[in-house]
């Protein structure tokens, strides 16, 4: 099964309780969260904190991206704060090994994710220990950009490296995704697609997240009788 991760850096965070309980009861398979320094990309989000705060509020599994220079420093508080799946970016540190065992010491999944600009070769050999590989397809830092078009060959060369060294793992792809793409996207071989503002700026989420599964060739549960 595809999954659907709503990226909450697009929800009203004035009423995050009721914009959970909307994706939730839209039958997202994910919260996708972006953790934002400041330094590794250009803009500042949110901290262990607000991430507790989304724990507590919602059952779903959260999706936690951390968009930030040394990870290493944050895997324990974001892990505290109840993540399920903690990505790094394969930018940030030299030791990917280390951070990916602190990761699965707190009994969660560990992803890892590239830039658009990062070559596929840097990621290859680190793909075995992952539970997730994440690939950019928009520049990290905005929600609400444009999906660049050359990650399609991208995620269908990752597609064949996870297929090949690690076929547990789940292929996420994350940016600029909609109706109008997720199709290409998933015959690329994405797995799981993150959506903030193609979800959260939409009127129904739960219509938008069915126009998407119909979209992925996936119909409801006992939708035929
Ligand atoms: C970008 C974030 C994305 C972003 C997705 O830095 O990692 O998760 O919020 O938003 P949309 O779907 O609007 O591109
Ligand atoms: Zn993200």
């Amino acid at each position: 099964m595809k999954k659907i991760a709503p990226s909450i850096l697009s929800a009203d965070f004035t009423n995050l309780a009721a914009e959970l309980a909307a994706i939730e009861e839209a039958k997202a398979d994910y919260v996708h969260v972006d953790v934002m320094d400041g330094h590794f990309v250009p803009n500042l989000t949110i901290g262990p904190l607000v991430v507790e705060a989304i724990r507590r509020a919602t059952s779903l599994p959260l999706d936690v991206h951390l968009m930030i220079e040394n990870p290493q420093n944050f895997i324990s508080a974001f892990a505290k704060a109840g993540s399920d799946i903690i990505t790094v970016h394969i930018e940030t540190t030299e030791n990917l090994e280390e951070v990916v065992a602190s990761i699965k010491e707190f009994g969660i999944r560990a992803g890892l994710a590239l830039n658009p600009d990062t070559p596929v070769k840097k990621i290859e050999p680190y793909i075995k220990l992952a539970d997730l590989v994440l690939v950019m397809s928009v520049h990290p830092g905005f929600s609400g950009q444009e999906f660049i078009k050359s990650t399609f060959q991208k995620i269908r060369r990752v597609s064949r490296l996870v297929d090949r060294l690690n076929p547990e793992a789940e292929l996420e792809v994350d940016g600029g995704i909609k109706v109008g793409n997720i199709k290409q996207v998933s015959d690329a071989g994405a797995d799981v697609f993150v959506s903030g503002s193609g979800i959260f700026g939409t009127d129904d989420y739960k219509k938008t997240i069915e126009a998407m599964r119909k979209e992925l060739g996936e119909k409801e549960i006992g939708e035929e009788f």
